[in-house]
């Protein structure tokens, strides 16, 4: 139970509610981060209402199925048939709810700049329905002082004050998309408050479903946080894709050396070099913060030097392949390349900003022919080109030219494609990975 007794009245009856599960909660934004919270917050007890402009998603709820990987329909259905779940297009429905959290994207501009549009649109469409009493928690990953600057002044504008009237926190994500040992339930969920009540109250909210709270003094502590660490994986996959370059350059094998320093039981932690960053959060995360930054004239040459590094490697891949190709006296230009796997990790269909969009885009632009085969990305269209996934991925290895690996799926039988292709070029170590040593497969 919270010690409530100095905070404000309305802060004291919303967490009581929390903590008897009388609340009703809202998610706005049901993509990745929102389904997979609005399921966990459902099945602590609680009724929860969705909003997605998305139609298509709000109907697929609405038929109990999932369209996340991570999440079952049959959990779905069974929540929807209780109750427990709900969805809607519209801002209304959110009227009757105790706390809603915004899960909205936050891309990049094509200028390089952060886009807040998505927030601003919902906290806008939120505010006819805000209401004494409510919490509003702000999930979308972003750069310091947005809940401050942005959310804050929206909320105020009706004349309800934030810490008294209104509850206003950041809370930021940590769901990785297709892992199983850490979930939404059992990750440390960090929650920064406007105002101490505000702190109070979204601790109270997400007690209701996750295991462990950890409350700080501000919102911008918490921006700070999730801005800390998806910087530290960007910067620490630039060092170890440097460290691909520079091994390449003095001929010794990086994976080796990195199997050899992930012995030591400290001090070291392991990353794997790649053919780029990809995902919604690494490549995208650390440019919000490095933006803010100019704001106060400091140049974050860390992130801008990770970003240089790694927004580079699709091209080093295809200079790789290149030179590959050259080596067996072919030129890259009319070669036939397959490309296997495009999502932007492992096992999971997720897309966005991944590197094989770079690297398929680079190969074509050199003339040569790309294919691609990934058992969960049926097709993929980017910057004028489209391509489906080829029906039957040995037929295509036995027939290219060359296998370039760019995404590593397990489901991948590497020593099929091993096999079959004549010309291999791995740029995460799959085939050794899985056991598969054969002198056709080069590394990155
Ligand atoms: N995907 C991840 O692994 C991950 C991890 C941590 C943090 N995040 C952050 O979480 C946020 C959401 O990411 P995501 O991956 O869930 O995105 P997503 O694109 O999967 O989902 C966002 C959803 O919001 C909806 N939407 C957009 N504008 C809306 C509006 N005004 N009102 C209602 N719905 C609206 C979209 O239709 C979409 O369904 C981003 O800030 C992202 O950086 C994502």
């Amino acid at each position: 139970m919270t010690d409530t007794a100095s905070l404000p009245p309305a802060a004291r009856e919303l967490i009581q509610r929390f903590e008897t599960r009388q609340a009703r909660v809202g998610v706005i934004g049901l993509g990745y981060v929102g389904l997979p919270l609005a399921v966990a917050l459902a099945r602590a007890g609680l009724h929860v209402v969705g909003v997605d402009l998305d139609a298509s998603k709000v109907q697929s709820l609405a038929r109990g199925e999932s369209y996340i990987e991570d999440v079952p329909t049959a959990e779905v259905a069974s929540l929807v048939r209780s109750g427990h779940l709900t969805a809607s297009t519209s801002f209304d429905a959110l009227a009757s709810v105790d706390g809603v959290s915004i899960c909205v994207p936050t891309p990049l501009r094509k200028t390089g700049d952060p886009d807040l549009s998505f927030i601003l649109s919902a906290v806008q469409a939120l505010r006819p329905v805000l209401h004494r009493g409510m919490l509003v928690i702000l999930e979308s990953t972003t750069y310091p002082g947005t809940t401050r600057e942005m959310l804050l002044p929206e909320m105020e504008s009706g004349g309800l004050k934030v810490g008294t009237d209104l509850f206003l926190a950041f809370s930021p994500e940590r769901v990785d998309p297709g892992r199983k040992d850490w979930t939404t339930e059992n990750t440390p969920k960090v929650v920064g408050g406007i105002t101490p009540a505000c702190t109070a109250a979204a601790a109270a909210m997400y007690s209701t479903a996750m295991k462990s709270i950890v409350p700080v003094t501000t919102a911008e502590v918490a921006e700070m946080t999730k801005l800390l660490e998806n910087t530290f994986r960007a910067v620490n996959i630039a060092l170890v894709n440097e460290m691909a370059l520079m091994c390449e350059r003095l001929g010794v094998d990086v994976w080796e050396v990195i199997r050899a320093a992930s012995t030591k039981p400290f001090g070291f932690m392991k990353f794997t070099p790649g053919p780029g960053l990809g995902g919604h959060c690494i490549p995208i995360d650390p440019l919000y913060l490095s933006w803010k930054l100019k704001s106060v004239k400091y140049t974050a040459r860390m992130i801008e030097l990770a970003s240089e590094i790694n927004t580079n490697m699709p091209r080093y891949v295809v200079q790789r392949v290149q030179d590959l190709l050259n080596g067996h006296g072919k030129a890259l230009h009319g070669s036939s390349l397959l490309v296997l796997g495009v999502a932007y990790k492992p096992d999971v269909s997720d897309l966005r900003e991944s590197p094989a969009l770079d690297v398929i885009g680079l190969l074509r632009a050199k003339g040569a022919r790309v294919a691609y085969f990934d058992p969960y990305v049926a097709g993929l269209e980017h910057e004028g080109w489209e391509l489906t996934s080829v029906p039957d991925l040995l037929k295509a290895a036995h027939a290219a030219d060359c296998v370039i690996v760019v995404t590593n799926h397990s489901s991948i039988d590497y020593a099929a494609v091993a096999r079959e292709a004549s010309l291999i070029f791995d740029s995460r170590d799959a085939f050794a990975a899985a056991g598969v040593h054969d002198p056709k497969v080069t590394r990155l």
